[in-house]
């Protein structure tokens, strides 16, 4: 029996990204779909959960994807609800790649000490990234300050956040070098989630911190999002802080990634968002 992925992608064009970690992931075909949102899914999931026998629907699976989180998250909802009984079929959220590079992001984080009680900053944490990023960290005890240049978009992605996944956030505006150094007051952790090629802290804000432990950046895009630390830097240790840049997690990421679409094939109950994303990480990161 073939492995069918279903991309399900928010966008006009699907991502090529997604299509060829699927294959990686172990599907034997990848069935690209753009353009999908809540109200013309309906079809596509009917035509995934009514054709197979019940001990062969694991053999089809859905990924939703996109750049853009709030849409796949509306499709994703979407389609749980056109789910019933055994009529089902895994499915996975990752839009923008949000929930792997988050969870692989944190699971590092985790792996120096546990969070729980640490003070953690969440960098640009407006996209789906740092969304993400935010809700693992809070559900592991973290208190998770998330910053925008724009206090209304850093409290309306908290908002987000915080209904999705019962967790607390808090929100604040880092339009500027003394804004963001003001955000990382009684700072542990810091994540910079910020766009590709945008720096939002030089070396000079972090090196002399009196509290941060762990430095990490996510932007693999020169100018990186934090001065002084090397894209592939893997818990580095620079002014006594432990340091990642984007490269240093990626291959977790991808590992991750992989592995999600492989478990979407070994049930048809599976749905995979940022806590069971998250869980898989923590696995794998064991064996880095
Ligand atoms: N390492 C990996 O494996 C991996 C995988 C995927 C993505 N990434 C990287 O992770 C980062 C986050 O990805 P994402 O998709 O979540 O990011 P994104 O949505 O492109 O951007 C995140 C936030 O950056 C802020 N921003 C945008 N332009 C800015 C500017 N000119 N100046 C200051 N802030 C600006 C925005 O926040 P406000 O408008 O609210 O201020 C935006 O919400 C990116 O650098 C991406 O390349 C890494």
């Amino acid at each position: 029996m073939q492995k069918l992925l279903f991309q399900l992608d928010t966008d006009a064009i699907p991502n090529s990204f997604d299509t060829v970690v699927a294959y990686d992931g172990g599907a034997d075909h990848v069935v690209r779909i753009g353009g999908m949102t809540p109200d013309n899914v309906g079809r596509i999931v009917e035509g995934t959960v009514f054709t197979r026998a019940p001990a062969n629907k694991k053999f089809t699976a859905l990924f939703v994807t996109g750049s853009n989180i709030a849409d796949g998250q509306a499709l994703f909802d979407a389609v749980r609800t056109c789910f019933f009984g055994n009529f089902r079929v895994s499915m996975m959220l990752d839009s923008n790649g949000a929930n792997t590079t988050a969870a692989s992001a944190v699971a590092y984080i985790a792996r120096h000490g546990d969070p729980a009680g640490k003070r953690a900053v969440i960098l640009a944490g407006t996209g789906p990234v740092g969304q993400r990023a935010a809700v693992m960290l809070a559900r592991l005890g973290a208190s998770v300050l998330v910053t925008s240049r724009q206090q209304s978009r850093a409290a309306a992605a908290c908002s987000a956040m915080e209904q999705r996944f019962g967790v607390k956030l808090e929100a604040a505006a880092a339009a500027d070098a003394a804004a963001t150094t003001a955000c990382l007051d009684g700072a542990h952790i810091v994540l910079s989630t910020g766009a590709a090629g945008i720096q939002l802290l030089s070396e000079e804000q972090w090196a002399a911190h009196p509290t941060l432990e762990i430095v990490m950046d996510a932007n693999a895009t020169p100018p990186l999002g934090i001065g002084g630390i090397e894209m592939s830097d893997r818990g580095a240790t620079k002014h006594g802080k432990i340091c990642y840049g984007a490269l240093g997690f990626g291959g977790l990421k991808l590992e991750v990634h992989r592995a999600c679409v492989g478990r979407l094939f070994e049930s048809n109950t599976l749905l995979l968002d940022a806590p069971e994303v998250f869980e898989l990480a923590s696995e794998l990161v064991k064996s880095r």
